[in-house]
């Protein structure tokens, strides 16, 4: 089961939503058990039995990978609190620490390198996969758009990596970059903050393909 911290956001219900119609199994979490489970009953009208709903503490607990869907500035308590359902699991880290100032969109500089790192300091004993950052919610959540974009995947136990480069394809059109070591999320968070003011520019839900 993938279980989503912080899944009821649009970017944890567009990835629940394409996994779920993929076939995987759903779990989305929220601070609110209730909100979880109005997120999950949602979602489920498109892939009915697939999906479930509470609060973070379960979805981390029945969860064999936990996707951490929150904003950056929670990202450190929220681990925190979960430590022990966390433990020994594998984590993707969808978060992009950005800052929105006077119209300005900015990547916020974060002590440990990247919310992925610092996400992989939090839980040394957890395998920290970096993923999804750059993919527009708002396309995941239109279940039939495809959506042509490459999706760069950071992490430094390769079998995990694996598992989330095929997780990535199962969205229709996706490809899975392997972008190396966890160090890299940096690069990739990063990203997020020009592809967005990218979308302000010109009215687009960008994203990335890399040519060779
Ligand atoms: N939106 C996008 O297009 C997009 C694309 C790529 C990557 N991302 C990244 O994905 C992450 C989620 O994006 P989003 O747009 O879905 O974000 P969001 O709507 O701002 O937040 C997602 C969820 O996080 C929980 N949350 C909010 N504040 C919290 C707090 N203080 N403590 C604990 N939980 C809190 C909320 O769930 P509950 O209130 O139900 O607990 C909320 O629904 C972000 O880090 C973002 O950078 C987003």
């Amino acid at each position: 089961m993938i279980g989503f911290i912080g899944g009821t956001g649009p970017e944890g219900r567009g990835l629940a939503l394409r996994f779920a119609l993929a076939g995987e199994k759903i779990f989305i979490g929220s601070r609110e058990k209730d909100r979880g489970i109005a997120v999950a009953q949602q979602i489920s009208k498109h892939c009915p039995g697939s999906v479930e709903g509470g609060d973070n503490y379960e979805a981390s607990n029945k969860a064999d990978i936990v996707i951490i869907a929150t904003p950056y500035a929670p990202q450190k308590d929220t681990i925190n609190s979960l430590k022990s359902n966390l433990d020994d699991k594998l984590i993707i880290n969808v978060i992009a620490p950005l800052s929105f100032n006077k119209g300005n969109i900015s990547s916020i500089r974060v002590e440990d390198g990247s919310a992925a790192l610092e996400c992989q300091k939090l839980l040394p004993n957890s395998s920290v996969v970096s993923a999804f950052n750059n993919i527009s919610a708002q396309d995941l959540l239109k279940k039939d758009k495809k959506i042509d974009c490459d999706v760069i995947i950071c992490g430094d136990d390769e079998i995990s990596k694996k598992i989330v480069m095929t997780l990535a394809e199962k969205i229709s059109s996706v490809r899975a970059i392997d972008g190396g070591r966890l160090e890299n999320s940096r690069y990739v968070e990063d990203l997020t903050a020009l592809l967005l003011n990218i979308n302000k520019i010109y009215k687009w839900h960008s994203s990335i393909k890399i040519v060779s």
